[in-house]
C-alpha cells in the first residue's frame, strides 16, 4: 500500500494541464468518488490494525497534496482566462449601451451661444444663489421700488431679505462689470427662479441667455443689428424683427423685441394670436446709473443689454406647447430630439 501511495504522489507531482478541462480530468482521476485516492480509502479498511495509524496519515497527506495541486493548477487558468480561447469569445457582439440625447434646452442654448460667439461674445457665468445687490440694487432697483414686483422672488434669508435665488442672469453682468473695465462683450446663460404657480405657460424656474456690450460710442443701432443677426440665424434668413418701447429699471430706453411668426409667416394665426408677431426678448441701452454703480464711467462708456428665455426660443423652434415638458424628463419627449443631436 505504501508503494501505491508513493506512486500516486509521484504521478500527481508530475501532472500538468493545458486547460481547465484537463484540470477537471485530473480532479476526477484522483479525488472523485471513484478516483484513485478514494480507492485507497476503501483498501485502507482491510489494512492490519497496527499499520492503520501510519498509513492513514499518509493517505490524508496525499489527499491534501492532490487537492492543493489541483487548486493551484485551476488558479493558473482563472487568472490567465483571457488567454484561454474557450473562456472568452472575442467574436461575440458586445452588449450595446444606450446613447442618451441632449436635452432640447441644451441644444437651443448651445445654438444661441454659438451664434453670439460668432459675433464676438464670450460666455460668463455666476451663482444661482445671489444677494440683493447683484440682482436688484446695482441694477437700479432701489429698495421698495415697485419694479421689484415684476419678478416674484424666492428669498432665502428673511430678515433682512438679502440672500435670494436670482430672478435673472443680469446679476452675472453686474459681477463682470465690477471686475472688468470695457470693452465688455459677454453672454450669460443660466437658470433663474421666480415664485410663480406652475402651469403650461409658467414655471418656478427657467433658463435665460442675457447679453451685455459696453464700449465707447455703443448705440441702439448696434443693438438692433446684433438682434437682427441673431434672429435670422436662429429662425431663418427671412425673419423680420420689431422693437416696441418697454420698461426695465436697468435700461433706458428699453424695448421688447418681436419676431415675425414662424408658423404663419406673419399672416396671423392662433399661435401669434392673429398679430403675425411673437415676443422673444427684452433689451435696451444700459442705464448710466448701472454703469456708475458697477464702477464704469458712464461719461466715457455706453452699452446695451438684452435678455431672453431659452424655453421661449425652444417653444418657437420646436413647437413645444407645455413648459412642464422641459422638466419632467419623459424619455418619449426627450427622444424626439435625437436627430437634432
Ligand atoms: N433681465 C430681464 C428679465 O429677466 C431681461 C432684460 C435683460 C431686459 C437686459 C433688458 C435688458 O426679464
Amino acid at each position: 500500500m505504501l508503494e501505491k501511495i508513493n506512486a500516486i504522489k509521484e504521478e500527481i507531482n508530475a501532472a500538468v494541464a493545458t486547460n481547465l478541462q484537463e484540470v477537471e480530468e485530473l480532479r476526477i482521476k484522483y479525488l472523485s468518488k471513484k478516483g484513485s485516492i478514494s480507492q485507497l480509502m476503501v483498501d485502507f479498511r482491510t489494512v492490519p490494525a497496527e499499520m492503520k495509524r501510519e498509513l492513514g496519515q499518509k493517505i490524508n497527506e496525499l489527499k491534501n497534496y492532490a487537492t492543493e495541486k489541483i487548486a493551484s493548477l485551476k488558479e493558473g487558468f482563472a487568472t490567465a482566462a483571457d488567454s484561454d480561447a474557450e473562456a472568452i469569445d472575442l467574436t461575440r457582439t458586445a452588449t450595446p449601451y444606450e446613447l442618451g440625447t441632449r436635452h432640447p434646452l441644451s441644444l437651443v442654448k448651445n445654438e444661441m451661444l454659438r451664434i453670439f460667439a460668432g459675433m464676438g461674445f464670450t460666455i460668463a457665468e455666476g451663482p444661482e444663489i445671489e444677494d440683493d445687490w447683484h440682482v436688484f440694487e446695482s441694477l437700479n432697483f432701489p429698495p421698495d421700488h415697485p419694479a421689484r414686483d415684476m419678478q416674484d422672488t424666492f428669498f432665502i434669508s428673511r430678515d433682512p431679505k438679502d440672500i435670494l435665488l436670482r430672478t435673472h442672469t443680469s446679476s452675472v453682468q453686474t459681477r463682470v462689470m465690477e471686475k472688468t473695465q470695457p470693452p465688455i462683450r459677454i453672454v450669460c446663460p443660466g437658470r433663474v427662479y421666480r415664485n410663480e404657480a406652475i402651469s403650461a405657460r409658467a414655471h418656478c424656474f427657467f433658463h435665460q441667455v442675457e447679453g451685455l456690450y459696453i464700449d465707447k460710442n455703443v448705440s441702439f443701432a448696434d443693438l438692433k443689428q446684433v438682434l437682427l443677426g441673431f434672429a435670422r440665424q436662429m429662425f431663418g434668413p427671412e425673419t423680420k424683427i420689431r422693437l416696441r418701447p418697454s420698461y426695465f429699471p436697468f435700461t433706458e430706453p428699453s424695448a421688447e423685441m418681436d419676431i415675425s411668426c414662424d408658423i404663419c409667416g406673419g399672416k396671423g394665426c392662433a399661435f401669434c394670436k392673429g398679430t403675425g408677431w411673437v415676443e422673444i426678448l427684452g433689451c435696451g441701452m444700459v442705464d448710466p446709473n448701472v454703469l456708475d454703480a458697477c464702477g464704469i464711467d458712464s461719461k466715457v462708456y455706453s452699452g446695451y443689454a438684452f435678455g431672453m428665455g431659452i424655453e421661449r426660443i425652444t417653444n418657437l423652434k420646436y413647437k413645444v406647447k407645455d413648459l412642464r415638458m422641459f422638466s419632467e424628463n419623459d424619455v418619449r419627449f426627450l427622444r424626439e430630439f435625437e436627430s437634432a443631436r
